[in-house]
């Protein structure tokens, strides 16, 4: 691809209209945030979820068309817990296949909900989930290969919380209470204020963003908690926006737990930074009682059109020794101002209100955690993975036009009867990640989850990114991993980039575990 289309590309994209309508409603205070109802995953029948249409008034008076599980969008959360079996039904009353998968969670191929997974209208899909997990904060969604992108937007996606009956919770674990799910998205809506999913050029290239922020559905919420120790299980579930969370008076607040479950201990930071599937669960404390906002910097999505080309920040490519976090996303800010783009303004996410001090709960952090990582040892063995903005496929459908798969992983945009990799189970594997054209990719891997050791040529300390199945790839990545579930060739397992358009146009493959 020449140089000239990129710009061209770019300069269509800034003329994708603004949203004035949000800007006015934007304005408004928030609605209280609404807290998803639990879904008590025990054994036995009873557990069931339908993928059903909704409405939803995002904005008031304007009715969006949207999907859910079990609800007009989302679904509720589900409460795994460690060492049961966990009984679940997934009716499909959509008119379109979809799949639930169980993003983060180590089960079986089989089991897993990936695009071989599909269920049509009017089929149910009953797995039997042995919970072998650590307590931890997933996430759940379809994953119809293609349309992956727009059934999440329409909202089939939650949250799931493992618990281990193993260990003793010594955070803040009253969910309502003082344990608040955060399920952060982004979306756009139409002048009429109803959400529209619509790729332009950009979003193609970068992934779906939207202009005004959802948490749990509501658009800017306010949330009341105690004046305390409180616990938010934060869920990047946008498409492909990439946040850095931080609060308007700058306060410190703690890390507790990444993807794959809890930090070996309490990480103190002002702001954190989640790409697209992370989770991170963070203990803030509002004993103080002053109101705040939590707000994120506008963070881009670098690229050769952003950075590279317009050359204004090569050599930063190269910093982020702390690799998931820390003051690395100023890359990305800086890609966009040369194209004109707006990075100054921080998004408001949310509110908060403190109320009275509740009467339970701990007082004081911990100075360590239950965390529960396998050692790995060392690898075996090596695999290298490129993720590709264009391949052989685009160069035959044209550049970024129609359905067809353009995107790509070593050259190869993903086919669904086509195993890329095959694993031996028990065998520990350093893979190394690499993106070309200098975009910012996620990379995810089914099945398991794994600790990064090297990003961009430094050294990753691993107890404080903790034990992650999504990682952000810009310049080299080394992942180490090993696989304990089986999958076979009917139902691999996927890895892909997490920007769900480019998942939806071929950067994904799969691979055996045997
Ligand atoms: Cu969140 Cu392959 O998925
Ligand atoms: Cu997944
Ligand atoms: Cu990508």
């Amino acid at each position: 691809m020449r140089r000239r289309e990129f710009l061209s590309l770019a300069a269509a994209s800034l003329a994708t209209p603004a949203l004035n309508i949000s800007r006015a409603w934007a304005a408004e205070p928030g609605a209280p945030l609404l807290i998803p109802e639990v879904m008590d995953i025990a054994p036995g029948a009873g557990n069931a979820l339908d993928a059903r249409r909704g409405t939803r008034d995002f904005i008031a008076g304007a009715a969006s068309e949207t999907w859910g599980y079990s609800q007009e969008y989302l679904g509720p959360l589900l409460r795994f817990r460690r060492g049961r079996i966990a009984n679940i039904s997934v009716t499909n009353r959509l008119d379109e296949p979809i799949t639930a998968h169980w993003h983060g969670m180590h089960v079986p191929g089989y089991l897993d909900g990936g695009p071989q997974l599909a269920f049509g209208p009017g089929e149910t899909w009953a797995p039997e989930l042995p919970i072998d997990h650590p307590a931890a904060t997933l996430f759940y969604h379809s994953h119809i290969h293609g349309r992956t992108g727009p059934q999440v937007y329409r909202g089939l996606a939650g949250m799931i919380i493992i618990d281990d009956p193993g260990i003793k919770d010594p955070l803040p674990h009253d969910y309502g209470v003082n344990d608040f799910p955060l399920i952060v998205q982004d979306r756009r809506f139409d002048r009429s204020g109803r959400m529209i999913y619509g790729l332009g050029m950009m979003d193609r290239m970068h992934g779906f963003r939207g202009d005004q922020i959802l948490v749990n559905g509501v658009v800017r919420p306010k949330l009341t908690v105690p004046a305390g120790l409180v616990r938010l299980r934060i869920l990047n579930a946008s498409n492909a926006r990439v946040y850095d969370f931080r609060f308007t008076d700058g306060r410190q607040f703690h890390q507790v737990a990444s993807d794959g479950g809890l930090l070996d201990r309490p990480l103190a930071m002002a702001s954190l930074q989640l790409d697209g599937a992370e989770r991170a669960e963070i203990v803030v404390d509002f004993s103080d009682r002053s109101p705040v906002s939590l707000v994120s910097r506008d963070i881009r999505m670098g690229g050769m059109m952003n950075g590279g080309m317009m050359g204004d920040w090569g050599g930063s490519m190269m910093m982020g020794d702390r690799g998931m976090m820390g003051d690395r996303g100023r890359m990305g800010d800086r890609g966009m101002m040369g194209m004109g783009g707006n990075s100054g303004t921080p998004l408001e996410i949310m509110s908060f209100d403190v109320g009275e001090a509740s009467p339970a709960g701990p007082t004081r952090l911990p100075t360590s955690l239950p965390s529960d990582a396998p050692a790995l040892g060392d690898p075996v063995r090596r695999r290298d993975f490129t993720l590709n903005m264009h391949t052989r496929g685009m160069m035959r459908g044209g550049m970024m036009g129609g359905d067809g798969q353009m995107m790509g992983i070593n050259g190869e945009p993903y086919v669904m009867d086509r195993i890329d990799e095959t694993i031996r189970a028990g065998e520990t594997e350093l893979w190394r990640i690499n993106t070309d054209m200098m975009m910012r990719h996620t990379f995810h891997v089914h099945g398991t989850s794994f600790r990064v050791v090297r990003q961009n040529g430094r050294p990753v300390d691993s107890a404080r990114i903790g034990w992650k199945d999504v990682v952000r790839v810009q310049g080299p990545t080394e992942i180490l991993l090993r696989f304990d579930k089986l999958a076979s060739e009917e139902t691999p397992f996927m890895y892909h980039c997490h920007i769900l358009e480019h998942e939806d146009v071929g950067m994904m493959g799969q691979f055996t575990v045997t």
